[in-house]
This record gives structure tokens, sequence and C-alpha cells, in this order.
């Protein structure tokens, strides 16, 4: 028998798989299924103050080896989600709120909110590559990570992630500012700025042209940045996203130095049944190699 427990900023988590943010996270039965399918937290969609409809289609574009989105932060906003969060955190799932606003007060108001109604923790997204004013416009200036983390933090006790954008020369500057900023953990990565153009009509094809990238292609780039990360000691455990379908790549993801992984893009190509098939084949692969828990995986190639 392997273990394969962990834990996260003293949130205890039976194994290292977590729902990403944005995919599957807009009603608490969807959110629910996620757990029930084997997952041990799931992120909820980033939620704002007010309501969003976000781009106008098309949002999503399917490409060879991952998906193009550029859904502009569509949300009902924070009072209209509130339901739908308590009906997960009644359960007593460990469920964290990811939340997006255009300044440190907004991001410390969403904060608050989504303690006082349950989440186990909080995930700033300061890494959405695809909302005027918010996400990685916030996201790349290390001043800025700094100044929301702290004054989010300055409002809660409650562990507070930090979404980081793959999208930068320097990903440690941003993860070292967050840390500044007294963050719990380092979340990496977000979608990898993308296009894609159709030859027939001569333009791009999202409304918003430029979109975020996500599934295989981009696990390269989110090992290399979680591994910049964990090869850097900040401190704080590193939540490892981007690209993960099997239970290879999340002993991959660990050995570069995660404590838990993220996953998102398999779960729109293969359903909620993924965290069981991935669970299933990370256990194999430590019975195989003989690892007997998570721990001796973790930064394994550090
Ligand atoms: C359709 C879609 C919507 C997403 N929405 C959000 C979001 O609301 N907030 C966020 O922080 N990340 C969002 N993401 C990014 C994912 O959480 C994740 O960081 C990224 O897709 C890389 O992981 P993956 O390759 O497993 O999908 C979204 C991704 C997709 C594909």
């Amino acid at each position: 028998m392997v273990d394969i427990t962990t834990e996260l900023a003293g949130i205890k988590l039976k194994n290292p798989t977590i729902l990403a943010s944005g995919v599957l996270g807009e009603t608490g039965s969807s959110l629910k299924k996620v757990f029930r399918a084997g997952a041990a937290a799931l992120t909820t969609k980033s939620i704002g103050l007010e309501p969003r409809d976000g781009h106008t289609n098309p949002t999503i574009v399917e490409l060879e080896f991952g998906i193009l989105n550029a859904m502009g932060l569509p949300n009902p906003g924070i009072e209209m989600y509130l339901d739908e969060l308590r009906e997960v955190v009644k359960d007593g799932f460990p469920v964290i709120g990811s939340i997006f606003g255009k300044d440190p007060n907004e991001f410390s108001k969403l904060a608050g909110i989504m303690a006082d109604n349950g989440v186990s923790a909080i995930e700033l997204n300061l890494s959405c590559p695809h909302a005027l004013g918010y996400g990685a416009e916030l996201g790349a200036i290390p001043e800025m990570v700094k100044t929301i983390t702290e004054q989010v933090k300055n409002t809660m006790t409650k562990p507070v992630f930090v979404k980081l954008t793959p999208n930068t020369s320097d990903i440690v500057a941003l993860g070292n500012a967050a840390v500044k900023g007294g963050c719990d953990g380092l979340v990496a990565i977000n979608t990898v700025k993308g296009m894609a153009l159709s030859p027939e009509l001569g333009k791009p094809i999202l409304s918003n042209k430029i979109g975020g990238y996500s599934g295989p292609a981009i696990k390269p780039i989110g090992l290399r940045c979680v591994y910049e990360l964990g090869t850097a000691g900040l401190g704080v455990p590193i939540i490892g996203v981007g690209g993960i379908s099997s239970g290879k790549d999340i002993a991959e993801y660990l050995m570069a130095g995660a404590t838990a992984v993220q996953i998102g893009t398999a779960v729109y190509y293969h359903g909620v049944d993924i965290f069981t098939a991935v669970i299933t084949e990370l256990k194999e692969f430590m019975t195989m190699h003989e690892f007997k828990n998570i721990q001796e995986l973790i930064g394994l190639a550090i």
C-alpha cells in the first residue's frame, strides 16, 4: 500500500489532485460531482464582485494539443455564487475559493466574503491572460502581487494561494513577491498566451483574438515554472498545474517540487472520471518504483 495523502498549508488532502479553477466550477452540483469522482479538493471558478458576461463567442477553440480559451472571466458575481458555494462546503469538502478583482480592495473584500462562507483557502487569480484590467495585467507586476497578497492576508487568517502567470520572463520574481506579501502557497501555472487563426477567413478565431492555451502542450512550461519556483526555495508549497492527464504527469510535477496538483483541461476532455484514473496510475507508478509515500517524490528532481 502506498500513502498518497498530502498537506497544503494545514489542509489535509486524501490525494494530491485538485480541480483547477474555471472547469466545472460553476454550480454546487457540478462541484460535488468532482469530489465523488475522487478529487481531494476543488477550486471554484474565479469570482468577482459583480456579475460579468465575459467575451462574446467564440470563446473556446479546440486545437491539436490543447485548447485555447478567452472566456473573459464570466461569472454570476459573489452574491449570486454564494448559494452554489454553500451547497459544497456544507458537506465538509475542502474548497479553494478563486477570486479576481481590479485592485487590492476588491480582492480583500471578495476574500473576506469567501472566507465567511466556509472555503478552506483563497486563490488569488493574478494570472488570467484575457481580461482587460484584471488577472495577469496586475499579476505580471511584482509590486502589485505583493500589495494585493499583503492586503488580503491582513484581513483574514485562512491560507491564501497566489496563482501565477507563465507569461513573464521571471516567474520566480512574481513568486517571491507573493511570498513577501505573506502568501501560504503558489499555484503555477495559469494558461499561456496564444492565438488561433483561420486562414480561410484571414482573421483570429476567438472574438478576443488572443486567448490562454492549456492542456498537454503546456505541460513542459508548467513543469519548468514549478521547477524554477521549487529550486528558488521560497519556503511555501507549490501547487502544479498545466497539462496533467496521467499519474506519471503528477509524479513529474511532484518531482519538480509541487506538493499537490490541479487538473483542468483533462476534465474538459475526459470528464470527472479522470481523477480516479490518474490516482490509480499514480499508485501503480509508485508501487512499481518502490515509493512508499508522496513525500519521497516531492522535489526529487531538484
Ligand atoms: C475553459 C477554461 C476556463 C478557465 N478559467 C479559469 C478561471 O476562471 N480562473 C483561473 O484562475 N484559471 C482558469 N483557467 C486556467 C486553469 O485553471 C489552468 O490554470 C490552466 O488551464 C492550465 O491547466 P490545464 O492544462 O490542466 O487546463 C481556465 C482554463 C480553461 C481551459
